[in-house]
């Protein structure tokens, strides 16, 4: 129940998928937490849920990609709870889908935009707080396909970005006790995922999915709760000796 009592922490894009098991459980395990997404709706609503199980939470609207809001709401997240302890980096989209000489320069942009740069712009701003709490943790959202390659050339490049730019921050935060930590998950059953599959081919969702807990050695696809239990590990002091690492939850795809 205590494992992250005490501290404060943001989770972007929390409001569905991923992001949203790993606010919840978070709350669960005694953190204060800020969902920061553009989903208002559905940020609220998680917001609820938390607070229904008994633990603390607000709602921000925040887009990552612009940098003046992640500044203004950080700061107001900070004179609201005092600190800022824990930064969960997971908003993100998917990518085109597209061979690179298919691919508008614009696409390429969206996508970095939000998945790497995001990233860059919130640890930017969670950093100062973070020293003045005398230490932190930081987890960033990468992908299996930050590791290996496949038929998503910018979503690689992104997530490859999130890998390593997460490992240049451990290095340099670590003397201020921050640590900074990637996590790379296979095929998980979320809003996002379903939608990337049913906006490029409604027919193909259910032999989709099937094809991927096909792929995966352990036989099933992840839940977003999976990935939240590690996001939640890395958030805690179990982890306390951990920097620069690259947590993998792909059900065994990456091993093969
Ligand atoms: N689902 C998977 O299979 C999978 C696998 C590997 C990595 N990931 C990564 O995990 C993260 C979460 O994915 P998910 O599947 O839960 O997605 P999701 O679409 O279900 O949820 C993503 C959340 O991010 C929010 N978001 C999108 N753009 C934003 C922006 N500009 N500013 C703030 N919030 C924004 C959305 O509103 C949404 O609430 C992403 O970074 C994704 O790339 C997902």
């Amino acid at each position: 129940m205590d494992r992250v009592r005490g501290k404060v922490a943001i989770v972007t894009g929390g409001a569905l998928g991923i992001g949203r098991a790993a606010g919840l459980l978070l709350a669960k395990e005694g953190a204060r937490v800020a969902i920061a997404d553009i989903n208002d709706d559905e940020g609220k609503k998680a917001v609820d849920e938390i607070k229904k199980d008994g633990g603390e939470a607000s709602y921000w609207q925040m887009d990552v990609t612009n940098e003046k809001e992640v500044e203004k709401v950080f700061g107001e997240i900070y004179r609201k709870y005092g600190q800022i302890n824990i930064l969960v980096n997971n908003a993100g989209i998917p990518g085109t889908g597209k061979p690179s000489d298919e691919m508008t320069e614009e696409e390429f942009e969206r996508v970095l935009n939000i998945d790497l740069k995001g990233v860059f712009r919130c640890t930017k701003h969670a950093v100062p707080y973070m020293k003045k709490a005398g230490g932190g943790s930081i987890i960033n959202m990468s992908s299996m396909l930050g590791i290996i390659g496949g038929g998503d050339p910018v979503y690689h490049a992104a997530k490859g970005g999130v890998r390593l730019l997460s490992k240049g921050d451990a290095s340099v935060y670590a003397k201020a006790n921050i640590r900074v930590n990637s996590v790379h998950p296979g095929y998980i059953l979320t809003p996002g995922f379903t939608g990337m599959i049913e906006k490029r081919d409604p027919e193909m969702l259910e032999g989709f999915l099937k094809s991927c807990a096909e792929r995966t050695p352990l036989g099933r696809m992840g839940k977003p709760e999976d990935i939240a239990n590690g996001i939640l590990f890395l958030a805690s002091d179990e982890s306390s000796y951990m920097t620069g690492t690259e947590l993998i939850m792909d059900g065994g795809i990456t091993s093969q």
